[in-house]
């Protein structure tokens, strides 16, 4: 328990905070158990505030149905950030638009599909998994970045729902922002196994089970962009800071026991002082990462190599 709580952080405190509300408001407090998402804390609150809120829409529906009538809708609010290149003069504002949460899948992503479907195609934003794996659909929902398909609607009718894009990103239109300086950072950190001799089988690289565990936690970023544009050190330096996301990418290959290029790995990203060193450990990339990773370790741990040579060169 204590050990969910120190690597989830503020999430765990959310999730405190989050049990309290519905306390209060009157909401059930049962606790759900997801015993397949131990370790994953984000992925728990997720789960958590999922079925909150899909409870409260039961309860609403049960509550207003009779014999003869159908349930009342149950509609929320959303604001939405617009703002479209082709009216230049027309500057960004939020669009309220109102969702029937008793006809709505479970997730913001499944509101914007909804509204526009229904209520206006020209809202744009990026999706394309829906299931929390190609990091395209990631935005600020009600202040904090995260992708829409994981985060649960909020089914709390008496506010609404405020989804903005990606704070300090260009914005090419309503919530889809320009990512072309992050994805140029991320080819920067060579994201492909870097090797000065053919495999041993003539096929592929092995690797034991042991040294493939040393990747866990690294190889599932989705490269959302959520901490990139979480931290405050890229805010002020985009330019030059490579951002937590192309950082842990870099741990990830510099952590691969199969990749014979550590020494001019770390040399590429430090040849630079702002490149890796304008990190400050503020940790706001940690806490916004939706799959539950830690850049703030990674980018720590490579500047610990950097200063000590703690590394082998021939892992
Ligand atoms: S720990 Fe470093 S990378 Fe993460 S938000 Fe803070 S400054 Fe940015
Ligand atoms: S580390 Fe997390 S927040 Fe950052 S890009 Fe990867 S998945 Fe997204
Ligand atoms: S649509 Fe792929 S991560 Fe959300």
């Amino acid at each position: 328990m204590w050990k969910r709580w120190i690597i989830g952080g503020n999430q765990g405190l959310k999730r405190l905070a989050i049990g309290q509300v519905h306390k209060v408001r009157g909401y059930s407090t049962k606790r759900d158990d997801f015993p397949t998402l131990e370790g994953h804390p984000a992925a728990q609150t997720h789960a958590e505030e999922a079925a909150t809120s899909q409870r409260r829409v039961q309860q609403h529906a049960t509550a207003t149905t009779t014999t003869t009538t159908q349930a009342q809708p149950l509609t929320k609010e959303f604001q939405i950030y617009r703002w479209n290149p082709d009216l230049p003069n027309q500057k960004p504002f939020l669009q309220s638009f109102f969702v029937d949460l008793s006809t709505c899948g479970p997730m913001v992503l499944d509101a914007l599909q909804k509204i526009k479907a229904e209520d206006d195609s020209s809202l744009s934003y990026r999706r394309s998994c829906r299931e929390g794996i190609c990091g395209s659909c990631s935005m600020n929902i009600d202040g904090l970045n995260t992708v829409a398909c994981l985060k649960p609607i909020d089914s709390d009718i008496t506010k609404p729902t405020t989804i903005t894009p990606l704070p300090h990103m260009f914005v090419i239109k309503d919530l889809v922002v320009d990512l072309t300086n992050f994805y140029n950072q991320y080819k920067s950190i060579e994201p492909w196994l870097k090797t000065k001799k053919g495999a041993e089988d003539g096929r592929e690289h092995r690797q034991s089970p042991k040294d493939r565990k040393k990747l866990d936690g690294l190889y599932e970023c989705i490269l959302c962009a959520c901490c990139t544009a979480a931290c405050p050190a890229y805010w002020w330096n985009p330019e030059k800071y490579l951002g937590p996301a192309a950082l842990i990418n870099a741990y990830r290959w510099i952590s691969d026991t199969r990749d014979d290029y550590t020494k001019e790995r770390l040399q590429a990203i430090t040849d630079d002082d702002m490149k890796l060193y304008s990190c400050r450990i503020i940790k706001n990339c940690t806490a916004a990462c939706p799959k539950s990773l830690d850049p703030a370790s990674a980018i720590d741990k490579m500047k610990m190599m950097d200063r000590f040579s703690n590394y082998d060169e021939n892992k």
